[in-house]
C-alpha cells in the first residue's frame, strides 16, 4: 500500500515537467478585435474578463495553470476556442469568417453557453447578467455584413458542405 503511494507521487512529481507551452502572442492593433472595433469600456471589459482567456493570444493564466495536468485542459480550451472565435486575428481573416463568427457569439449569448461553465467557477467577473449578453449581442450583430450567409450558399451549391 505505502509503496504504491510512493509510486504515484512519483509519477504526479515526473508529470509536473511535462507542460504544454504557455500562449503569450503580441498585440496587433491592425488585427485586434478590441484595438480594431473601440468598443465602450464596459464591452471591452467583458470581451476581455469572460472571453480572452480563452479566444485571444493573450489569456491570463491562473497560478494552477502551472501544475499538470490542469494546464493541458486549459490548452486545450484555448485552442479549440481559439479555433472557432479568435479576437486575435479578427482583423485578418476573410470578412466573411468575421460575420460568421459574429453570428456565432450571438447565438452563444442567447444560449448561455458561452463562456464556458467550468471557467465561471475560478472567474466569477465572468458571470454574465442578460444584460450583459445583450450587449455582447448587439455589439457583434452590429459587425455583421451578412457575407457568411452568402458564402455558406456557395458551399452548399459547390457540395463543400452540407
Ligand atoms: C474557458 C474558456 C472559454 C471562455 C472563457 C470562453 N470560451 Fe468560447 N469557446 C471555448 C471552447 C473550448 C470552444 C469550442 C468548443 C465549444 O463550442 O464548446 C468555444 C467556442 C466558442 C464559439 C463558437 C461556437 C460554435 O458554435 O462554433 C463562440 C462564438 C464563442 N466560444 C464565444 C465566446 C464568447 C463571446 C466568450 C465570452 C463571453 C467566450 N466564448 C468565452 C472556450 C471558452
Amino acid at each position: 500500500m505505502k509503496k504504491s503511494l510512493y509510486i504515484l507521487a512519483a509519477v504526479i512529481l515526473l508529470a509536473q515537467f511535462i507542460r504544454p507551452s504557455k500562449v503569450d502572442e503580441p498585440v496587433d492593433p491592425a488585427s485586434d478585435l478590441i484595438s480594431l472595433t473601440k468598443p465602450t469600456a464596459e464591452i471591452a471589459g467583458l470581451l476581455r474578463v469572460a472571453c480572452y482567456d480563452c479566444h485571444s493570444g493573450q489569456p491570463r493564466y491562473p497560478w494552477y495553470a502551472n501544475i499538470t495536468p490542469v494546464n493541458w485542459w486549459l490548452a486545450h480550451h484555448i485552442e479549440d476556442g481559439r479555433n472557432h472565435f479568435d479576437a486575435t486575428t479578427w482583423g485578418t481573416v476573410p470578412a466573411y469568417q468575421r460575420d460568421h463568427q459574429a453570428k456565432d457569439v450571438m447565438e452563444m449569448m442567447e444560449k448561455k453557453e458561452m463562456p464556458l461553465e467550468s471557467y465561471t467557477w475560478t472567474h466569477t467577473d465572468a458571470r454574465l447578467n442578460d444584460a450583459q449578453r445583450q450587449l455582447l449581442s448587439d455589439f457583434f450583430k452590429a459587425k455583421r455584413d451578412g457575407s457568411w450567409d452568402i458564402e455558406k450558399t456557395r458551399r452548399k451549391a459547390a457540395g463543400e458542405i452540407k
